[in-house]
């Protein structure tokens, strides 16, 4: 097949994958977007296995259906909650995938691919391996360590000297690195590189907080992405490079909007720990005789009369699968004459856009749906937030204790309602671990009960009202 014939598809397919990460920005051409993507993928992988003559087919055809079938299970019985877990895992096979690549092309003929379609010199496909080798261990071991974090199989481990032992270790990948480079003909240091830099994911990613790992992950995503696109270099592969090139620049961007949405610099996540802090008060000191719990009838009495209601949806919501109750209570409420907005923060639930998937599952119209800069300057105008399993991201704390460990992160003024009622079945806290003085505040009303239970309980209340 010729070269110009391949980076044409290749280009064709390359095209396919930025209209598609068009599309993923918005929720209405989300489904279009996943489709260009998957369509760009095909061609990708259709023209590369044509242009491979040599290819022994059957062993790719054993892996396809080898990974296929755990793929299927695994996307079949993963847990919408557990995504991010499933993301790490996905990152960490894609870095392993990425050096074994970049090795096996080594060790079979970097001559070769030096003088092949991309023609790169020969050193320069050593630096992309050596480059394949560090970013593709650090993405495997780094994601399995986040994996076992959220799992809770893991605690976070740290030493004394951590961080130069980190530094010392980055030295000696450098410097196997220059001598790859230097004299190609020991490329067993090519393997010394991926296991000195298998011991330095471990050591970086264990001593980083469990709240951190979100952050993380979207971190090692971007890492996959380069690693992908380093071992683009080695094979002189054009569409390779593109795409780990994507995956490194969306996955980078996607920190920086997570390290905002949760008020803390990527420096701060890296090297510096999150410390659970018991400055938010106790539990017993914010809650002791101030909390108000209210019948699902009394809740009826008080919507009925509302006549704009925000619904603010968290990580309980998620658990309970309650989004279509919840929808059942909007579609009551507007038929009430109520005008029902539902505001989402960021990092609501446990993935970046969690929320938005739960909530177009349930066929909420997407204009419904504000992002909390939007959002925040109506609260003072709604007379009903209903807050259904969400807790940091409405917890003043953040706005008023800066040693808080939520310190300074933005939230949903939910606050600043005329009522709020809270549906959560205890006073248990959320992910950060501190209590939440909005559970106690004057105008707050605490419906305790699971998530879906307590939004069809509403709906009943509602309907009898
Ligand atoms: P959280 O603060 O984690 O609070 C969730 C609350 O849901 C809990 O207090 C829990 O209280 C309640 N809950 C659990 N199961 C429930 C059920 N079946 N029915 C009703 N309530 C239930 O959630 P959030 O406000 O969405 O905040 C998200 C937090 O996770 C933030 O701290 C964020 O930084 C962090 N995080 C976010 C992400 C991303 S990317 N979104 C990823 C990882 C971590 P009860 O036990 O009393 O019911």
């Amino acid at each position: 097949m010729s070269g110009v014939f391949i980076n044409l598809a290749y280009l064709l397919a390359s095209v396919l994958f930025i209209l598609g990460l068009k599309g993923l920005t918005h929720p209405r051409t989300a489904v279009r977007g996943n489709l260009l993507g998957a369509i760009g993928m095909l061609i990708a992988v259709a023209v590369t296995l044509l242009d491979q003559r040599i290819l022994d087919f059957s062993m790719i055809l054993v892996g396809l259906v080898i990974g296929a079938a755990i793929g299927a299970v695994m996307a079949v019985r993963v847990q919408m909650t557990s995504m991010p877990q499933m993301v790490a895992l996905l990152n960490g096979f894609g870095g392993a995938g990425s050096l074994l690549v970049a090795g096996a092309e080594l060790m079979t003929g970097a001559e070769q691919s030096a003088t092949s379609a991309a023609a790169l010199p020969l050193q320069v496909t050593l630096i992309a391996a050596a480059a394949s080798g560090l970013i593709g261990a650090v993405t495997f071991w780094g994601s399995l360590v986040a994996f076992g974090k959220l799992e809770g199989f893991l605690k976070d481990i740290r030493l004394t000297g951590q961080q130069a032992f980190n530094a010392i270790l980055a030295v000696i990948v450098l410097a196997l690195s220059g001598w790859l480079i230097y004299d190609p003909t020991t490329l067993w240091v090519y393997w010394a590189i991926v296991g000195v830099s298998s011991v330095l994911g471990l050591s970086l990613v264990f001593p980083i907080g469990g709240a951190d790992m979100p952050v993380v992950i979207a971190l090692l995503n971007s890492y996959s992405g380069l690693a992908a696109a380093s071992t683009g270099f080695v094979l002189g592969n054009n569409a390779l490079i593109i795409t780990g090139s994507l995956v490194g620049a969306s996955g980078i961007i996607l920190t920086n909007i997570m390290c905002k949405a949760m008020n803390r610099s990527l420096i701060n996540v890296l090297f510096g720990v999150w410390v659970p802090s018991d400055s938010a008060g106790s539990a017993d000191d914010v809650y002791a005789g101030k909390v108000k719990a209210a019948s699902a009838e009394e809740l009826g009495m008080l919507l009925e009369t509302a006549r704009r209601v925000v619904i603010v949806p968290g990580y309980g919501m998620a658990v309970a699968q309650a989004q279509h109750a919840v929808r059942d209570l909007v579609n009551l409420l507007e038929q009430r004459g109520a005008d029902v907005e539902f505001a989402i923060h960021p990092v609501a639930g446990r993935m970046p856009g969690h929320m938005n998937v739960l909530l177009a599952e349930a066929d909420i119209p997407y204009d419904k749906l504000k992002e909390m800069d939007e959002i925040n300057p109506s609260f003072e105008q709604t007379d009903v937030a209903i807050v259904i399993g969400a807790n940091d991201v409405v917890n003043p704390v953040a706005r008023t204790n800066p040693s808080s460990p939520i310190a300074g992160m933005p939230i949903l003024n939910v606050d600043k309602a005329r009522s709020i009622v809270v549906i959560k079945r205890s006073l248990s806290p959320g992910f950060a671990g501190i209590p939440n003085p909005l559970f106690a505040a004057d105008n707050t009303l605490m419906m305790f009960s699971d998530a879906k239970k307590g939004a069809m309980d509403l709906v009943t209340a509602l309907k009898e009202a």
